[in-house]
């Protein structure tokens, strides 16, 4: 995240040799580089020289200086708000949400500003959450306008 150009180099040598699309995760900032400036210059440079289309955001900073994998997934706040807001600012592209999600419910509100919502840890410490992602999240999404006008949602296990 703090070689957005390198990044962009990256996803963009991925794209030219595979069919599929490439995505990319990113937390919303690293260390003191934590500003959403910080975040749109990433996401802007990212999509616009490399043609990344889909980002998933988890809504927290890591400290890369101080905090082990493990707490860096529990201690820096969520800040969801922070992804919905790269949503408005960059309508054209899927953005998706992590971290923090332990059920549908929340993940019906997160859709309300957002493309998708990535579930991490919850799938596999209570994997029974996954039995009712077809009626909750995608039952709803079948009766909308919405979804009859092709607008996609995605609920994807990491
Ligand atoms: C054991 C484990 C391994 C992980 N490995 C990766 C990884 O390789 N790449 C990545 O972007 N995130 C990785 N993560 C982070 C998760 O994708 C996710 O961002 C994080 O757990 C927060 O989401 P959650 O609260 O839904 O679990 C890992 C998480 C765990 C628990």
């Amino acid at each position: 995240m703090a070689e957005p150009e390198l990044v962009a180099e990256c996803v963009a040598a991925m794209k030219e040799v595979v069919d599929i699309p490439v995505t990319v995760k990113t937390r919303i900032g690293i260390d003191d580089q934590d500003s959403y400036e910080f975040l749109t210059r990433f996401v802007s440079l990212v999509s616009e020289k490399a043609g990344c289309e889909q980002f998933t955001i988890h809504a927290r900073k890591a400290w890369l200086s101080g905090l082990s994998p493990k707490e860096n997934r529990e201690i820096p706040p969520l800040d969801y708000p922070r992804a919905y807001q790269i949503k408005k600012d960059f309508p054209h592209l899927q953005i998706a949400v992590n971290g923090g999600v332990k059920t549908l419910e929340e993940s019906l509100e997160h859709l309300k500003h957002l493309d998708g919502v990535m579930i991490g840890r919850e799938a596999y410490q209570n994997p029974y959450i996954l039995a009712q992602v077809y009626q909750l999240i995608f039952g709803l999404v079948y009766s909308s306008e919405k979804a009859q006008a092709g607008c996609g949602r995605d609920v994807s296990i990491h």
